[in-house]
Formats: C-alpha cells, sequence, structure tokens
C-alpha cells in the first residue's frame, strides 16, 4: 500500500507510520509527503528517510485550501502512485477535487472522540467542557470538518490534574499506536 502523508506540523504520527512499517507491523510504504507549511518539521523527518516531499502552494490564504492547490495537490499524489492518503496533523479542510481523486481514501486522525469536539485543539475543548475522558478518533475523511465515518477509535482518561500538554501528550501515544492499526485495517479491507 502506497501512502502520501500531508501534515502542517511535527509529524509524530507520520514517524509512527515510518515505525510501524520499519518493525513490520504495517505493510505500506510512504512515497510523498506534503505540506503547506515550508517550515514544518515533518518535512525534515521525511526528508531524513530519503521520502519525496514537496509544498503546497495555497497562495498566501492562511487557512483556505483553494481549489487549484486541492487539484495540483491530487495530481502530486496520483504522480507518486499514491493508493491511501493520510492526513496527519494537516490544518486544512479537504473538499473536492481532492475528495473525487480519492473516495473512500482519505484518513484524518483527531485528537478526541468524534464526534465529540471537531475542529481545532480538541484536547483543549475537552478540558475546558469537563469531561472525565476523551481519546482519539481515525476516520475516512469526508466533505466536512471531522465528520467521515469513524475506522477506529479509542478512550483516553482525562485526569484531576491534567493541562493542556500533559493530555494532549496522552493522546498523542495512543495515537501512535491507532494510526497504523486503522492504515493496516483500511489497506486489508
Ligand atoms: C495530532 O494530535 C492529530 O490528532 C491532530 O494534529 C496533531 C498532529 O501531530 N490532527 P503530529 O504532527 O503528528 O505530531
Amino acid at each position: 500500500m502506497k501512502l502520501g502523508i500531508l501534515g502542517s506540523g511535527s509529524g509524530s504520527n507520520m514517524q509512527a507510520i515510518l515505525d510501524a512499517i520499519d518493525a513490520g507491523s504495517l505493510d505500506a510504504e510512504i512515497v510523498l509527503v506534503l505540506s503547506d507549511n515550508p517550515g514544518a518539521y515533518i518535512l525534515e523527518r521525511a526528508a531524513k528517510r530519503g521520502i519525496p516531499t514537496a509544498l503546497i502552494d495555497c497562495h498566501g490564504f492562511k487557512t483556505k485550501f483553494p481549489d487549484e492547490a486541492q487539484t495540483k495537490t491530487a495530481a502530486m499524489l496520483k504522480e507518486a502512485g499514491v493508493e491511501l492518503v493520510c492526513l496527519a496533523g494537516f490544518l486544512r479542510l479537504v473538499k473536492q477535487p481532492l475528495l473525487d481523486a480519492f473516495p473512500d481514501r482519505i484518513l484524518n486522525i483527531h485528537p478526541a472522540l468524534l464526534p465529540a469536539f471537531p475542529g481545532l485543539e480538541a484536547w483543549k475543548q475537552a478540558l475546558a467542557a469537563g469531561v472525565s475522558e476523551t481519546g482519539c478518533t481515525v476516520h475516512l475523511v469526508d466533505a466536512g470538518m471531522d465528520t467521515g465515518p469513524v475506522v477506529l477509535q479509542e478512550a483516553v482518561p482525562v485526569l484531576p490534574d491534567d493541562t493542556a500538554e500533559s493530555l494532549h501528550a496522552r493522546i498523542q501515544v495512543v495515537e501512535h499506536r491507532l494510526y497504523p492499526e486503522a492504515i493496516a485495517a483500511v489497506a486489508g479491507a
């Protein structure tokens, strides 16, 4: 299974996917890593491994993912032979035409038990809401924000002395195990 990864930040989830491939628990190959953020550490991680990378040019828009940029992204992914697209901390909303290029073949990881707390910084939303548990979800991407069908999810308790940082860190430990498992499940389906 040839994977294409889209990320805007640190890329710890991509690293977890690479580690699972190295460990032999995920039969896949990351063939392309794309980012909308030229300073993103995910690009460095990929380059260190010799994985091809490229930038997604969003023409100066801060949060929008313009149609033209989505078309170009789809073309780069197709050109690289990508079969499954994994969003890993990618901060823009994917819509048509990228969705049409990879129907039911785009995954996202979200740091909450969807449908609870969609959107940005979901662990902070969970803390503010005072819930006793949150978690993380891997889901197929559709045209909504964090709304597609759930592939896997796992709960993480919110502890009385949790800060935003400590809670996010504990969620990420689970994310790093769950994302490779979900990719394996989708690839084998
Ligand atoms: C993760 O918490 C993920 O759930 C969210 O963004 C964060 C990305 O972290 N969508 P990283 O770049 O994989 O380290």
